[in-house]
């Protein structure tokens, strides 16, 4: 996936309102590298559902990792880091 000025860091993708979230920026035409751990604080079938819809993205990456041990924005360039997880 390249990586540019257009390139968004959505944490807690595969939640609520950060899938819905990463759609919408995918449909806007930026690069979306989504980060979610997959916890179970409720049923993970339906995160998994989620992902399988973005994940065809071809502007879309994965990364299944604990937000606090995530380092990546030292690889990529990245605009902007959107949060949405909660504690
Ligand atoms: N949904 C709402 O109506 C609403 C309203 C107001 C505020 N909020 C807040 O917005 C945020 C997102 O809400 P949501 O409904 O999308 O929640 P959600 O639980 O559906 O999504 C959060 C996602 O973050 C992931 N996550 C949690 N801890 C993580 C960590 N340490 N590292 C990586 N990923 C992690 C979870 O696996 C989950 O997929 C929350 O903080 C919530 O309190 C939500």
């Amino acid at each position: 996936m390249q990586k540019n000025s257009k390139s968004i860091l959505v944490t807690g993708c595969a939640g609520f309102i950060g899938f819905h979230l990463t759609k919408r920026l995918l449909d806007e035409g930026f690069y979306v590298i989504g980060i979610d751990n997959m916890n179970d604080y409720y049923d993970t079938s339906l995160k998994y559902d989620r992902l399988k819809m973005i994940m065809k993205h071809p502007r879309f990456q994965l990364s299944k990792a604990q937000l606090r041990t995530w380092n990546y924005w030292k690889i990529f360039s990245i605009s902007t880091i959107l949060i949405l997880w909660s504690i």
